[in-house]
């Protein structure tokens, strides 16, 4: 029994297939390597190619007796969704749909989907309960409403069962260092943090001081990538334990501003963060963070990292790796 881990080169992707070898899985590894790295997956079994190939996927679920799917390939900047909208439905949602029509007519039984919590766009209730409205707000949230649909669909009509995991936002790095996100491609805000940092950026921008909110700034809800990774441990041990198809947040309950990300950043590390007040960033709310009951529940998962966890691992893997794994690789 092996699990295909679709975009385990990546950030979340990889962090999540080293622990499931840890944890005695069997992992191959299929990555197009566009935004991925080769560094990122050691020896773990690689193929390069693309989830809309249905005759390679075919053909590694035969070789390497796939049994359980995790998906994370995908593109991810919201921004981009809404300039090349075509580019986001063409990958995340007819690629993945390729994908899951190959893996099922594979025998694959079990799916756990990279899903987000953009997905609730800006939520009338926090905590977010996963029976809120979907309010989609970009392209990119919509690609994985709708990928969660395809996977509910297939469940209804076929032998498939799925875990889609609402990401509240991910991150932080490997504890030991060595493996982390890179700087070059994502907006979100905790590398950016490091950037400005480090002196690879001028500033910050904290966009918006003006919310509702008790210092004016953004909150949200930042999850350590290992808490989130372990998150798809659970979820597969579920579904191989016979689990229904469910929708589950992943996120930790608590509300960071981004005030409180660089006053965290600030004492964890002993460096002052330059910053700028900025203008807000259209189409962000002003704050959400989970309701993280359910995953407790019926996952058993919990996260256990703190902030300054995610902020002392982000700082050591940026420090090391300025330029993300191309550094390693050099
Ligand atoms: C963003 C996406 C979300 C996606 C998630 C993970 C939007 C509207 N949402 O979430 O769909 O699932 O990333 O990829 O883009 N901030 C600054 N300065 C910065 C960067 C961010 O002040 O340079 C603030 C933002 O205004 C926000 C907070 O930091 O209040 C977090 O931002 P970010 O890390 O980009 O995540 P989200 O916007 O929550």
């Amino acid at each position: 029994m092996t699990v295909l881990v679709t975009g385990g080169a990546g950030y979340i992707g990889s962090i999540t297939t080293r622990l499931l070898v840890e944890r005695g899985f069997g992992v191959v590894v299929l990555d197009s390597l566009e935004l991925g790295h080769r560094a990122a997956v050691n020896d773990v079994p690689l193929v390069v190619g693309n989830i809309a190939d249905s005759d390679l996927v075919t053909r590694v679920c035969r070789e390497h007796k796939v049994s359980d799917v995790v998906h994370f390939a995908a593109y991810k900047a919201v921004g981009e969704s809404m300039q090349n909208p075509t580019k986001y439905f063409d990958n995340n949602v007819a690629g993945t749909h390729s994908l899951i029509a190959a893996v099922v007519s594979a025998g694959v039984e079990n799916v756990v989907f990279s899903s987000t919590a953009a997905i609730y766009g800006d939520p009338d209730i926090v905590p977010v309960t996963e029976d809120a409205e979907v309010r989609c707000e970009s392209v990119y949230a919509a690609t994985k409403r709708m990928t969660e649909q395809i996977l509910e669909w297939y469940s209804a009509t076929r032998n498939l069962r799925s875990v889609s995991l609402r990401y509240f936002n991910a991150a932080g790095a490997a504890s030991d260092g060595t493996l982390g996100e890179d700087w070059r491609y994502s907006q979100n805000l905790v590398p950016h943090v490091m950037k400005a940092l480090l002196g690879f950026a001028p500033a910050l921008k904290v966009f918006g001081n003006d919310y509702s909110t008790p210092d004016g700034t953004g909150i949200r809800d930042y999850i350590h990538v290992e808490d989130l990774a372990e998150s798809h441990v659970a979820a597969l041990q579920y579904l191989r334990g016979g689990g229904d198809t469910m929708i589950c947040n992943v996120g930790t309950g608590v509300g960071t501003s981004v005030m409180d990300i660089i006053s965290t950043t600030e004492r964890v590390t002993g460096r002052a963060v330059p910053y700028d007040i900025a203008p807000r960033r259209a189409g962000d709310p002003a704050r959400y963070f989970a309701n993280a009951s359910k995953a407790e529940r019926v996952l058993g998962w919990t996260s256990r990292r703190l902030l300054d966890d995610i902020i002392a691992s982000a700082f050591a893997w940026h420090s090391a790796h300025p330029h993300g794994h191309a550094a390693s690789q050099a």
